[in-house]
């Protein structure tokens, strides 16, 4: 099994992934970010929207919002979250690699580090070309991900992260000279600890760029956080918008 495919990591780090903290400031971001603002009623596409941090407040901010992931569990708590934003969002169960709907979304996110995932580069080109397909003319896709100019400001020495009873600890090992890196968690709560590891591309601005481009995408610009600020050496984040052409 790989290892995006495996409930059990998603589940077990649940409590480092799917923070209250981190849905408050997903929150935020849509309430505030220029580049989470689109067209009153756009239908979005939420690529890998997991517990739905994202997908609830779009969708609570009016927009049509279509959540997709590859574990129903991820799903239910996203349509739950969905119900405690008093919004509704639709919910698809599938592989990003797979999904796509011709021309029938306006807008195509991809938040928090979910692109990368699969080991054959071609398979990381599907999903942007699935999100190509999916979006109308003039339609964007956005994708905010740890890139290897900011990876790079905070890899290091393992790092520590209290969860309720316990901790995990974090190591990562940058893999292949940049191309990838290997995550490797451990959760100890009393005398247990779990094991579990992700192994991810990392991706600098220019060569996410360069494959926007080759899927079809116009108008590519990067950002260095979600308040639009520039890709430059304060960035810590990288968020990359490209357009579909309208023909
Ligand atoms: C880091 S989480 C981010 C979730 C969400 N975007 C957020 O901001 O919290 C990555 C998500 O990608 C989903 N995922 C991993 N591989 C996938 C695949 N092949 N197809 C669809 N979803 C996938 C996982 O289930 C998980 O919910």
């Amino acid at each position: 099994m790989n290892w995006y495919e495996d409930m059990n990591l998603w589940s077990g780090f649940s409590e480092v992934l799917f923070t209250p903290e981190r849905a408050r400031a997903a929150a935020d971001a849509v309430a505030t970010s220029p580049l989470l603002a689109f067209a009153p009623a756009s239908r979005v596409l939420d690529q890998c929207c997991g517990t739905g941090f994202f997908t609830a407040p779009l969708a609570r901010r009016g927009y049509q919002v279509t959540g997709v992931d590859l574990h129903p569990e991820l799903l239910e708590r996203a349509a739950a979250a969905c119900a405690d934003a008093g919004a509704t969002a639709s919910f698809v169960r599938a592989d990003v690699r797979e999904y796509g709907a011709p021309e029938a979304y306006d807008v195509v996110v991809n938040m928090y580090t979910s692109f990368g995932y699969f080991d054959d580069h071609e398979d990381n080109m599907r999903v942007l070309h699935n999100a190509h397909r999916s979006l109308a003319p003039g339609g964007q896709l956005l994708v905010d991900l740890l890139s290897k100019e900011t990876y790079a400001s905070w890899v290091g020495p393992p790092k520590i992260v209290d969860v309720p009873g316990g901790m995990v600890v974090m190591r990562d090992t940058i893999l292949d000279d940049w191309t990838r890196y290997r995550t490797d968690w451990t959760l100890v709560r009393g005398d247990t600890a779990a094991h579990t590891s992700l192994t991810c591309y990392v991706y600098s601005a220019a060569e996410l760029r360069a494959m926007f481009a080759e899927a079809g995408f116009g108008k590519i610009e990067c950002f260095g956080n979600l308040d639009g600020g520039p890709y430059d050496a304060h960035a810590t984040r990288l968020i990359i918008r490209g357009s579909k052409g309208s023909g």
